[in-house]
């Protein structure tokens, strides 16, 4: 562990609602390490389906998210969860079985208790490869993982924009849904945290949102080289 000026910087928002293009591009232009934490919970949930644990089996959940052993790779600027040694690609956590089972999952508290440490892990990851800071997307890293994050961001925009955003992807995902099931939950719900930025970008197109959080962040990082 060094003594190196660090910045964290949190987004969060609900389903489709660009933090994850945003993020991408942030890391990009400040040379941050791009850690997307609806991934990690995506992951876990496709390797508890695969394990043959139900959504409706907390006690289950539970006892199968303590015994995994979590790792990272890196892809680039990108951190990648390895579970039990696999990194489980792409295809597999964006199906719309886990779209439809991921919520479920993450309002388990044991289940999001097993992902914090790993979470708050990866700054020894990003400072272990060298990078000025790390960019954390999610639903609770302002209010939850990284509440002194250096910059706290809440992305929302209009449900119909973001279900047009979804589709345009191609993909099958009930948006309304998870936001709801993200919300209501106990345990660190969807919502703005208290001091953080809150951004509108239904009427911005990606270009505009990157440009107004760089803003932001220019006044603590230089561009990447
Ligand atoms: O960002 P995403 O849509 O890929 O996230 C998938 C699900 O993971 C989301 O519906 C709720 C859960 N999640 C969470 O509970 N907390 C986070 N920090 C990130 C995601």
């Amino acid at each position: 562990m060094t003594d190196a000026p660090f910045t964290l910087v949190a987004i969060d928002g609900g389903a489709a609602s660009g933090k994850s293009s945003t993020s991408r591009a942030l890391s990009e232009r400040f040379n941050l390490l791009h850690v997307d934490t609806g991934s990690f919970y995506r992951t876990l949930t496709a390797e508890l389906l695969r394990a043959g644990v139900q959504a409706d089996d907390p006690v289950g959940i539970a006892q199968a998210s303590a015994e995994v052993r979590l790792e990272t790779a890196l892809e680039g600027r990108r951190a990648l969860m390895k579970i039990n040694g696999r990194i489980v690609p792409d295809a597999e956590i964006r199906t719309s079985a886990v779209n439809a089972n991921v919520s479920h999952f993450a309002a388990v508290p044991a289940l999001r208790d097993a992902l914090l440490a790993y979470q708050r892990g990866q700054v020894e990851v990003a400072r272990a490869h060298h990078f000025p800071g790390l960019i954390m997307e999610g639903r609770d890293i302002g209010s939850v993982i990284f509440p002194d994050a250096d910059f706290r961001f809440f992305l929302h925009a209009d449900p119909a924009e973001r279900a047009r955003r979804r589709a345009a992807e191609g993909q099958e995902d009930s948006i309304a849904e998870r936001d709801r099931l993200d919300r209501s939950r106990k345990t660190a719900p969807l919502a703005c945290p208290d001091g953080a930025t809150d951004i509108d970008s239904t009427h911005l197109d990606l270009d505009q949102v990157v440009a107004l959080l760089s803003a932001h962040l220019a006044t603590r990082l230089p561009p990447a080289s």
